[in-house]
């Protein structure tokens, strides 16, 4: 399902989001975003480390921190915000989780 109306695409179903683990899709729109669940909330970032566009799927989540396995960079998955000396965001992306499904809007970074 689409909702072109306000820019929101089906990403995943709920159930395939686990606690604590991450899942790569691709949006109709082409976009690749990584979703995450932490605490029961889905959160989506951009799939490619801003650094060198590593694909983030292969890092490490621990709680809210996202680990990228080449370099070790670190953000916050729910401000996007750079954890070190350098101030590089992690793109995040307005999540839905409806009725069993998860819809997310790439079209404006939160
Ligand atoms: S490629 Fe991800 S931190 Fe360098």
């Amino acid at each position: 399902m689409t909702d072109l109306d306000n820019g929101f695409f089906t990403a995943a179903q709920s159930g395939d989001v686990v606690e604590g683990d991450k899942l790569e899709v691709e949006l109709e729109n082409g976009d690749y975003v990584l979703l995450l669940r932490v605490s029961g909330t889905v959160f989506a970032v951009c799939a490619d480390c801003p650094h060198q566009d590593t694909p983030l799927s292969e890092g490490m989540l621990d709680g809210l921190i996202l680990t990228c396995p080449v370099h070790f960079w670190q953000w916050n998955i729910d401000t996007g915000d750079m954890l070190g000396p350098t101030e590089l965001p992690l793109a995040r992306y307005q999540v839905k989780e409806i009725n069993g499904e998860i819809f997310v809007r790439t079209a404006a970074e939160l």
